[in-house]
């Protein structure tokens, strides 16, 4: 690599992005309200999978969460006959376990240690936080036992989110309504470490290569994996921001809760960028948009030894500079961040395009020789005005983390 500027210790307590919470349902009328959990959960950018009683196929059909989740519903402890142990693979899978809406027997199965069905099972298999939100009639849970039973599990660290007053399902009016989802929501999420600092802010990212046809067969493009764009908008997801990911061709799923604009050209990319660049708080340009494009797109494959094909020749336009045209133009209060993906030179080029890019911060590393592109981590620089500093290799995800704290700092 090239030599390296100052080197600056740098937090490593961001939030991992891609968290898996696993949903358990069980036999309660306010199961239908799991449903808008999911939502609100996918949104904040968690990927969820549900595990349900019996019981609760009885309220609301696992197809629901199956089509909500696009992940299969586990119900039956023997059900997945190519994962015979499925409760200790969904225990290892998940990062939180929320139960919600859980009932009384299951909070007494549990806090007793009890296993009698996937569920609990697998409640009693996680290593992983386990948040408990009970619903149930009202002397239910102001019965002894329950409150026992809930103590117990309070003690052991278990998360609970305690029911809400109001007009419940029996008829009755009192203590046992689930606890409203934002806030269950919340509390997963705070169990999972995620900071929601980017709540309320908009976030725009550029991602992928763009492609830039010759004719219908051929096209000019580049080694783009669009692994740290992605990165980027799935963090950014999770800490609570509204994000928008434009992004070029490439082989990765839309991450949970974000807006996903599918481009191919730059030309394209610049118009779909501008139309969000506006309302963003945050842009970061990460896509690696070609330089240029075919002047002619022909409208036949262009074939060889005819003459409408020189094929050793074809010329060549500049396409629009994406970053430099929407930081031109941007407003008090809007950070934006570019990259420098170079062969020579890392830090000197990154110094450069900081001022004729406008950008607040600059992203600068060496590509080349198997690095940076398609990888799963990267060690690159930050510059900006203030100051230069490399960052340890890291993983791309944690690399997202880094560049959304420093955006943060701009933002004041
Ligand atoms: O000039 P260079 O391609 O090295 O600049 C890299 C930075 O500029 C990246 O942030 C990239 O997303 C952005 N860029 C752009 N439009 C272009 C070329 C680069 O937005 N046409």
């Amino acid at each position: 690599m090239a030599e390296k500027g100052r080197t600056q210790a740098v937090s490593m307590t961001g939030s991992a992005p891609c968290k898996t919470v696993l949903v358990g349902v069980t036999g309660c009328i306010a199961a239908y309200k799991t449903c808008e959990i999911v939502r609100l959960l996918q949104k904040a950018g968690v990927r969820v999978k549900v595990v349900m009683t019996e019981h609760a196929t009885e309220f609301v059909g696992p197809t629901t969460f199956r089509a909500l989740t696009h992940e299969t519903v586990a119900v039956g402890l023997f059900d997945d006959p190519s994962d015979p142990i499925h409760h200790v693979s969904l225990a290892q899978e998940a990062d939180a376990f929320l139960i919600a809406p859980c009932t009384a027997n299951v909070i007494a199965k549990i806090a007793n240690g009890l296993a009698d069905d996937l569920l609990t099972t697998t409640a009693l298999a996680t290593t992983s936080p386990l948040i408990v939100a009970p619903a149930m009639n009202v002397n239910m849970y102001e019965n002894g036992a329950t409150r026992y039973n809930i103590g117990k599990l309070h003690i052991r660290g278990v998360r609970i989110v305690e029911a809400g007053d109001g007009y419940l399902a029996c008829g009755d009016v009192g203590r046992g309504r689930l606890a409203e989802p934002a806030d269950i929501v919340s509390a997963v999420l705070e169990e999972l470490g995620v900071r929601r600092d980017l709540s309320g802010r908009h976030v725009m990212i550029t991602a992928g290569p763009t492609i830039e046809p010759i004719d219908p067969v051929r096209y000019i493009t580049n080694h783009s994996s669009g692994k740290t764009g992605y990165a980027v908008a799935r963090a950014a997801a999770l800490r609570g921001a509204d994000v928008t990911l434009v992004s070029g061709p490439v082989s990765l799923p839309a991450p949970e809760g974000v807006r996903v604009v599918r481009v191919r050209t730059a030309r394209e990319m610049l118009a779909a960028a501008s139309e969000s660049f506006a309302a963003t708080d945050i842009g970061v340009f990460a896509a690696a948009v070609a330089d240029m494009r075919p002047k002619e797109t022909a409208s036949r494959k262009l074939k060889k030894g005819t003459a409408d094909a020189d094929l050793g020749t074809i010329e060549l336009v500049e396409n629009p500079d994406i970053l430099a045209t929407l930081a031109a133009g941007k407003r008090d209060g809007q950070v934006v961040v570019g990259f420098a993906a170079e062969t020579d030179d890392v830090v000197a080029n990154a110094q450069k395009k900081l001022a004729t890019k406008h950008a607040d911060l600059i992203v600068g590393n060496e590509v080349g020789e198997g690095r940076a592109f398609g990888t799963d981590d990267n060690e690159v620089w930050f510059v900006s005005a203030e100051e230069t500093y490399d960052l340890p290799l890291m993983s791309k995800d944690r690399l997202a983390d880094e560049i959304l704290d420093r955006a943060v700092q701009f933002l004041g």
